[in-house]
């Protein structure tokens, strides 16, 4: 029987398929990932890791599996996978697509409207005993209905929080590596340099991939480019966006709020200044955190693992060349 390890305790749907066809070493705390030192120790035998996103994979952890076949990240990001080493060593690396694409749109959505609306906040004002009246200019916040969004990066999670946009009859602006006519045309978004969908957006809401190529993306100049009534949403990776900057800029009043569900560091530092604004809502990388959807990684995770184990061509394999 093959051996694997799974970095956290998963969906038992999931996890008892694996068992019936793998001898499963399941890292036991629901809350706490594996460190390095555990990586490293408990995957010497393996020939499969279920990984999440709190493991870092890299080559080291890598070395150390000499008997390695596949790695089976329960995300649809695999920014914590060092897929060239993988590449090198003759690893499959896999993910899960699609499956939390709605899950992870209606999220963004929940702080689109929370941000702009100042919904966390106003609740901590109801819940401290500060309303006092109904009051004309309480609590003032931005619309969302007829405004402008702009979606940084239009893949399917992008485009999902484009067509959710057609409810509010917001124009949408784009901004991607390449242009994406039959989504231009499922959604009405229209492509536009970064510079121009900020200077235009009162909505940004970011949707790429973590890369060399968009690490801090949106920094100090990018964020000058918003409106002052502007709000930034980011539930993709925390890397995209220079936090510094971030938290300059929401301090300042040079954007209206940010909505964040993922940070450069995870989790978020009880010190981190971003705690001590109003104008941020702050939530826990819980994009994908459906019963449904949770559930529905697990499997997907599970069944590239269990292909790759086979020797066949696991269904979402992102580096395709290692088969070449
Ligand atoms: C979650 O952040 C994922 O990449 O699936």
């Amino acid at each position: 029987m093959s051996k694997v390890l799974v970095t956290r305790p998963i969906a038992e749907s999931a996890l008892s398929e694996l068992k019936g066809v793998a001898d499963v070493d399941l890292w036991h705390d629901p809350e706490v990932p594996p460190s390095r030192a555990d990586l490293v120790a408990r995957v010497s035998e393996v020939d499969g890791i279920l990984s999440l996103l709190t493991d870092d994979i890299d080559d080291e952890v890598m070395a150390a599996a000499p008997g390695l076949r596949v790695v089976s990240n329960c995300a649809v990001g695999y920014d914590n996978v060092d897929v060239a080493a993988a590449t090198r060593r003759g690893v499959m690396v896999c993910n899960t697509p699609g499956v939390l694409t709605e899950t992870t749109a209606d999220l963004a959505w929940a702080l689109i409207m929370a941000t702009a609306r100042r919904i966390p906040e106003a609740e901590r004002y109801l819940r401290a005993g500060k309303w006092k009246s109904w009051s004309p200019q309480m609590l003032l916040g931005q619309d969302v209905y007829g405004a402008t969004l702009g979606v940084v990066g239009f893949g399917r999670i992008g485009q999902a929080v484009a067509k959710r946009a057609k409810g509010f009859e917001m124009r949408v602006l784009y901004h991607d590596i390449e242009r994406k006519p039959e989504a231009e045309e499922a959604t009405g978004a229209e492509l536009a340099e970064l510079p121009r969908l900020l200077r235009e957006s009162d909505v940004v809401s970011i949707h790429t991939p973590l890369s060399e190529q968009t690490r801090h993306l949106i920094g100090e100049r990018e964020l000058a480019l918003m409106k002052p009534t502007a709000v930034l949403v980011n539930t993709a990776r925390g890397g995209i966006v220079d936090a510094k900057a971030l938290a300059a800029a929401l301090r300042e009043g040079r954007i209206f709020a940010a909505g964040l569900d993922v940070f450069e560091s995870e989790p978020l530092a009880l010190d981190d200044e971003l705690l001590g604004l109003s104008n941020v809502v702050l939530l826990p990388h819980i994009g994908s955190a459906s019963v449904a959807t949770r559930t529905r990684m697990a499997r997907m995770a599970v069944e590239n693992l269990i292909a790759g184990l086979k020797g066949e061509r696991p269904p979402h394999l992102v580096n395709p060349e290692v088969l070449a």
